[in-house]
């Protein structure tokens, strides 16, 4: 655990702004894109605690987004007010395609894009999207500038360390980032593993450290950050500008707040967890029909139960109830049974199911 001095140097490493392009955000721990997460009602709850200075959307596909209807897409709509820090992540393989996605982005208002090629879900990385473009890194340059030629907003670009577990996929995806960074590219995020790593091997902070060197512009690092400790051993052992958080920030949604205001993160977690999931409960079913609001409680309910001891049994309490009432019941029993379980350290192996 860190000392209340740690916590404070953290939080003013974390508070300096940062200038990303033609614009500058206020704090420099981020929400990673996280599909089928990071929706509107998510980044709202994240929201509620404020701290954070970019919230990323899930990763869009750059085929349906020029005509996608935000009132009636979920992953695709977001409250004017979050806009102002709101990055939409594209993914797709067709340059012209990525470029007009793009511009519709811009011309909604969002804060920046960002070019998903990190992603190694076969589904994905087979058509030559997300990660699969690290194999294909003429195409990937092709997409960067069409989208740079097409936007004036901030561009950036979610990278891991190659599609190979191989020294060799590593340099060269370091060389395809400054050959972005070259190309007009703003900034990075920057997940330290390799393709088959998936999430079972620790982030390899040398990578992060090595990419950070090769290049000028802002490197956001990312990967199993859970505690202000992990938090501040990545900013110190790789010299990244900026942090970003992922599953974390849905167990945790205050996170953000805790971290910049040098906050011990535990602290008031179990009524902020009560309160935070019964608001976000409540907003689902606000905005959305009840099948989708169920459907998107139920994978939230993972992360909240991986913050108690028997997170199993929490889950299975959670997710007994088919509409609001029902689930609004669950949930109070739930935390009635399990108030005594909370955990320090969340069970990260609940974030891999
Ligand atoms: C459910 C889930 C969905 C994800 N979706 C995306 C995505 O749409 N785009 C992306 O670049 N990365 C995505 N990722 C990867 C995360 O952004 C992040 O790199 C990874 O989870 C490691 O960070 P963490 O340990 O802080 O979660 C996803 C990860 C998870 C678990």
């Amino acid at each position: 655990m860190l000392t209340q001095e740690q916590r404070k140097k953290l939080a003013d490493r974390l508070k300096q702004p940062l200038r990303i392009g033609s614009k500058t955000i206020s704090s420099r721990l981020v929400l990673a894109p996280l599909a089928g997460l990071n929706h509107q009602a998510m980044r709202e709850s994240i929201a509620a605690f404020p701290g954070a200075g970019l919230l990323f959307t899930g990763m869009l596909s750059a085929r349906a987004v020029p005509t996608e209807n935000p009132r009636k897409s979920h992953a695709f709509s977001w409250n004017d007010r979050e806009l102002p820090t709101l990055v939409g992540q594209l993914f797709g393989n067709e340059p012209e395609q990525m470029a007009v996605a793009a511009r519709r982005l811009e011309s909604e208002g969002f804060f920046g894009a960002d070019i998903n090629m990190g992603c190694s879900v076969a589904a994905i990385a087979k058509k030559k999207c997300g990660a699969g473009l690290l194999r294909h890194p003429e195409l990937a340059c092709e997409i960067v500038s069409a989208v740079r030629s097409a936007v004036t907003f901030p561009l950036m670009v979610k990278l891991r360390s190659g599609w190979l577990d191989d020294p060799a996929a590593l340099e060269n995806t370091i060389r395809l980032a400054q050959a972005f960074e070259s190309a007009g590219v703003d900034a990075v995020t920057f997940h330290p593993r390799f393709s088959p790593d998936r999430r079972t091997r620790p982030p390899q902070l040398e990578h992060l450290k090595l990419f950070r060197q090769a290049l000028k512009i802002p490197v956001f690092g990312n990967g199993n950050l859970c505690t202000a400790a992990d938090c501040l051993h990545m900013l110190e052992k790789t010299g990244c500008d900026g942090l970003a958080l992922g599953r974390m920030a849905i167990a945790r949604p205050w996170l953000f707040h805790s971290l910049l205001n040098a906050e011990d993160e535990f602290e008031n977690a179990l009524g902020r967890l009560h309160d935070s999931a019964t608001a976000y409960l409540n907003r689902l079913f606000e905005l959305w029909e009840p099948g989708v609001a169920r459907k998107y409680y139920k994978k939230f309910a993972l992360y909240l139960s991986a913050n108690f001891s028997s997170g199993s049994r929490m889950y299975g309490r959670l997710t007994k109830g088919e509409n609001l009432d029902e689930l609004q019941a669950a949930l109070e029993s739930a935390f009635a049974e399990n108030a005594s379980g909370l955990t320090r350290r969340p069970n990260m192996l609940m974030f891999s199911m």
